[in-house]
């Protein structure tokens, strides 16, 4: 089979090594990919959201799947796209419908979404202009802490919490008429705060039945002991220490079992990924936000945990065939930790050249890196994602860690902490 994986970070290049150790691949390409998936991989320089540039491409090298990485393609309607077109539509695309990419593209979605199916989640109130004079009473006469979220996209950044009546006052103001996050603050979802410990469920539904891939914990905030700006992740833990048997069947039976039979009873067609955002509250699983693909840097230690062939199972996702499908994970504990450019995610400089010592030990895939004139240099926030598998947690860190040390490039900034509270 011939596939097209579309996207550019570490979560791209994890898929093109995974899919490249599967018999059943034969072509594989990435759109646009990076310098990681050059060295398995073909990479092609096509926008994830130019369609119509894709359709030319996927007819022309016979694409058999396409598998999509980040949520903006899927939101803009890529499934729909390839499905309405009969010249595509025998495609298999790993990925949700338009509607059914809003879990992750709509937040107020999202929360109806939940409520309508009974799923644990944080109560919540809808703000817009035309009401925003409500939102700036609703605040006063509640309790900090605020949880304010843009509807819309915002590449990880429309959740702003704060402590202060004031500061969550100017904050609602400022996403609802002035755009602060564009068009994805004209609606403004405020959530009651809930105080606990986070954790992602990764769930590959074939529209009717689904499957787990092996649970983990992302730390996204840039400084050590969680502190500083959010950032789209600076390392993984998989598998989550404290989520066991018991935790994960109250998961199964109280979100993600509803999550999907809704999503059936809806008729909404899902194909795909969902990434479960979860907060363990008083033993209680919570939804934190779904989101419509696999999370970045959580793909980069779920996947060399999951000891099936990768290709196989997205066929069986498309084909609707997940029903008795048996996910192998590796008993080993793993951890990824991110090397960023210095500055991120604020203002960073690119360009600066790379060096990864051979290791044994680890996994390196690239994120924010390209080629010139045969060397790699970085080329974006998150450069690098260093994976280890162990016999425990601390031995996954260890290794981990003792390559991303080893790593040079100027201005190379980590957490050392990752997986630090267990
Ligand atoms: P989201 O983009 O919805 O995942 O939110 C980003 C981050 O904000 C989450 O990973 C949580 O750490 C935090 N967060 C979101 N919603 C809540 C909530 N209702 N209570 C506490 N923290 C939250
Ligand atoms: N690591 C968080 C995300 O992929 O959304």
């Amino acid at each position: 089979m011939n596939f097209l994986i579309l996207g550019s970070g570490g979560r791209e290049h994890a898929f093109a090594w995974k899919l490249k150790q599967s018999p059943m691949c034969n072509h594989l390409w990435v759109a646009p990919g990076n310098g990681g998936s050059k060295q398995l991989a073909q990479n092609i320089a096509i926008d994830p959201s130019d369609f119509s540039a894709l359709k030319s491409f996927v007819l022309k090298e016979s694409i058999d799947m396409v598998v999509v990485g980040p949520e903006v393609p899927l939101v803009e309607g890529i499934y729909d796209f390839f499905m309405d077109d009969q010249s595509l539509s025998k495609v298999m695309v790993i990925g949700p419908s338009k509607h059914g990419a809003q879990l992750e593209g709509s937040k107020s979605f999202a929360k109806y979404f939940m409520q309508r199916h009974n799923i644990p989640t944080a109560a919540f109130n809808e703000f817009t202009q035309a009401n925003l004079e409500e939102g700036l009473a609703f605040i006063d006469e509640n309790k900090a802490p605020f949880v304010l979220k843009a509807d819309g996209l915002a590449a990880g950044k429309g959740v702003v919490i704060t402590e202060s009546k004031a500061e969550a006052k100017q904050t609602l103001q400022e996403m609802i008429s002035d755009a602060k996050f564009g068009d994805a603050s004209s609606k403004v979802i405020i959530e009651e705060f809930l105080n606990g410990i986070e954790f992602s469920v990764f769930v590959l539904s074939d529209g009717s039945d689904y499957v787990l891939l092996p649970n983990a914990k992302d730390y996204k905030r840039i400084g050590e002991k969680d502190t500083g700006l959010n950032t789209g992740g600076m390392g993984a833990i998989s598998p989550v220490p404290f989520v066991d048997e018991n935790l994960m069947r109250k998961v199964k039976s109280r979100v993600i079992n509803p999550t999907i039979e809704g999503l059936k009873a809806e008729k909404i067609v899902y194909k795909g990924f969902i990434y479960v955002g979860l907060i363990l509250v008083d033993d209680e699983p919570y939804v934190i936000e779904y989101n419509c693909r696999m999370g970045d840097p959580e793909t980069e230690i779920v996947l060399p945990r999951l000891e099936n062939d990768l290709a196989d199972l997205l066929v069986k996702c498309s084909e609707g065939k997940l029903k008795d499908e048996v996910v192998k994970y590796s008993k080993k504990h793993g951890a990824t930790v991110i090397l960023a450019s210095g500055g991120y995610p604020e203002a960073y400089e690119k360009g600066k050249q790379i060096i990864i010592p051979a290791c044994e030990n680890t996994t390196v895939f690239q994120a924010g890196t390209k080629e010139i004139d045969n060397i790699l240099v970085t080329n974006g926030g998150r450069v690098l994602a260093v994976s280890a598998l162990g016999e425990n947690l601390a031995d996954a860190l260890l290794k981990a860690n003792q390559q991303a040390e080893a790593i040079v490039f100027e201005g190379k900034y980590f957490r050392k902490d990752i997986g630090y509270e267990f």
